[in-house]
């Protein structure tokens, strides 16, 4: 698939439910694969940490590399690492269908999203809360989804912070109707409505999903309130 075929099939599935694996059973892998694929999600989330730009470490294109083969689902790979140029080659061979990477960890982030579209991947742009969407405005034209961090990258289970709502009003006025917005952290039943009303096509989800026994009625839930027309 190119990348403007995954962009449409992106764009076809709104409201889009990505679980972040970060918080799956990593001892049982490929059946959380299955639960997930028999949920209903499309996209897989692959929060990538390196101990540098955030203090934590999870894993890396070698695992998502691995895991490719067994489904079918999109992978949405998330680099919270420092010198992200330094490794895109890595998450591209991997095969993720999507390449994000933080603003404040690219100095000059133009070639590195060339780089990504020209491996005709989705280029993604995210942003952490304390960074004001002006420093992502001049790259719009370069990107085909905008991630706006409701909570500092580099921990699962975090609270939604309540200002991301008019980050992503104002985010959602700032791209085209065509690039994705894009939606990480706290995101649970009592957040989703109000950032769907905000305009948000993705949202990731990791608590919300893997600490609910049934996967499929979490999913479910999460999609019908991203659905609905919002009131408060
Ligand atoms: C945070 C990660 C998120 C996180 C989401 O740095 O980017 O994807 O795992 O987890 P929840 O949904 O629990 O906030
Ligand atoms: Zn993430």
């Amino acid at each position: 698939m190119n990348r403007t075929e995954v962009v449409q099939r992106l764009r076809s599935q709104r409201p889009i439910i990505a679980p972040s694996m970060l918080k799956c059973d990593f001892a049982n892998l490929n059946q959380e694969i299955e639960r997930l694929a028999e949920a209903g999600s499309q996209v897989l989330h692959w929060d990538v940490m390196d101990g540098n730009f955030v203090p934590n470490l999870s894993y890396g294109a070698m695992l998502i590399e691995r895991v490719r083969p067994t489904t079918e689902m999109l992978f949405d790979a998330h680099l919270m690492i420092a010198d992200p140029g330094k490794y895109l080659d890595e998450y591209i061979k991997a095969g993720c269908d999507a390449i994000t990477i933080h603003i404040e960890a690219a100095q000059d982030p133009v070639p590195l999203l060339r780089r990504i579209r020209a491996a005709e991947r989705v280029a993604g742009l995210a942003l952490n809360p304390g960074t004001s969407l002006d420093a992502v405005a001049p790259f719009v034209d370069e990107i085909d989804l905008l991630l706006i961090m409701s909570v500092q990258a580099g921990f699962g289970g975090q609270s939604f912070i309540p200002a991301s709502i008019e980050k992503l009003q104002a985010a959602r006025r700032l791209i085209s109707r065509e690039t994705i917005l894009s939606v990480d952290g706290g995101i649970g039943s009592k957040t989703i409505a109000a950032c769907a009303a905000a305009g948000t096509d993705l949202f990731v989800a990791g608590s919300a999903i893997f600490d609910k026994s049934d996967y499929k009625l979490a999913v479910a839930e999460l999609n019908q309130l991203a659905s609905r027309p919002f009131s408060t």
